[in-house]
């Protein structure tokens, strides 16, 4: 069955593939040509870097340059899986893959096709496979949206958690989350017995991070955080609420009783749904700190969602 998909990827062709975040736009990640073609796909800026996707721990070191002790826990305890690690590169890596910078960015996906068309291709660069500042695909529908019917797009249904990976720098001390995913701080301290820090923009300036740049995950509907005084009952707006059930509400309300990894998943397709209702906004129960610090999903969320409000 991936035969097709196989092929045309060692001949320099795009294909969509799922992971168990989110679809990807996968490309040889060795082949300039092919890389080049999923930039001007995406419409993607050249100065943000993708993401090499691997499916063995011996990829690691056509990519790597050192491996910290600390990598190897790190690998050991969440590959394959949902977590991106950045390091320094050796200096063959694709300066296109990488925007330039001295580090690249690594993730071993746990989705079984990936795996298959990794092992039998090689590495796979990988972004998110919407066009650039649309909200990433969970479904195969949502590839064909922003793509085509007519795009080759290997389809397992939904994908599993929803939203992107958890982009970790371990290239330099300390370490910092640059972009939140469902294996949060509290998980990765604990393995790496070190305290890490999570990036935040306006911290310092975002040229090691340059996806913290740019809009994201953004529908045509304008985003909002619900207001504490507001009602949930304007039918030109859809709501996803995780507490407070309303007692009467428009039939676009979806609650999701404190279910995050539910909310996670359907984030996207809410976001796409949206637009093909053609409502005028999607209006969010905000997602507190205290809250976050418990739930990673709340936390990848709750960024998410601030980036989607953030890009109009
Ligand atoms: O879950 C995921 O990670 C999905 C699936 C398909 O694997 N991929 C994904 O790729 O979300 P993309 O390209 O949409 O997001 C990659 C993020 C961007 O924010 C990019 O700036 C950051 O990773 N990134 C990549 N390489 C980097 C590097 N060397 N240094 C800092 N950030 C990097
Ligand atoms: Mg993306």
């Amino acid at each position: 069955m991936l035969d097709h998909f196989v092929k045309l990827l060692k001949s320099g062709e795009i294909v969509a593939f799922p992971t168990e975040t989110v679809y990807g736009l996968g490309a040889d990640a060795w082949n300039p040509d092919a890389v080049q073609k999923v930039f001007e796909l995406k419409g993607r800026p050249s100065d943000n870097p993708l993401i090499v996707h691997i499916a063995d721990r011996r990829m690691v070191d056509d990519f790597a340059l050192v491996i910290p002790p600390q990598a190897s826990k790190l690998m050991d305890h969440f590959w394959p899986g949902p977590l991106t690690l950045i390091f320094k590169k050796k200096p063959e890596v694709l300066d296109l893959v990488t925007g330039g910078l001295n580090t690249v960015a690594l993730r071993w996906p746990s989705h079984p096709f990936s795996q298959e068309l990794i092992s039998r291709v090689g590495p796979l660069v990988a972004p998110s496979a919407n066009t650039s500042g649309r909200p990433s695909p969970t479904r195969p529908e949502h590839v064909k949206e922003d793509f085509g019917d007519h795009f080759p797009v290997l389809e397992a249904g939904e994908t599993q958690i929803g939203l992107e990976s958890t982009v970790l720098d371990i290239s330099e001390q300390p370490y910092r989350i640059y972009r939140p995913g469902f294996i949060g701080k509290q998980a990765l301290e604990d393995v790496l017995e070190t305290e890490i820090i999570i990036f935040k923009q306006d911290d310092a300036d975002s040229s090691r991070s340059p996806g913290t740049r740019y809009s994201h995950y953004a529908p045509t509907a304008e985003v909002q955080w619900l207001k504490s005084d507001e009602d949930p009952t304007s039918d030109e707006a859809m709501y996803l609420l995780h507490r407070n059930k309303p007692g009467m509400g428009a039939d676009t309300v979806h609650f999701y009783d404190g279910d995050y990894s539910r909310m996670a998943r359907e984030l996207y397709d809410r976001f796409r749904e949206a637009d093909h209702k053609n409502l005028q906004k999607v209006v969010i129960e905000p997602l507190p700190e205290t809250l976050q610090e418990k739930e990673p999903v709340a936390r990848a969320l709750a960024n998410r969602i601030s980036k989607a409000i953030g890009s109009r």
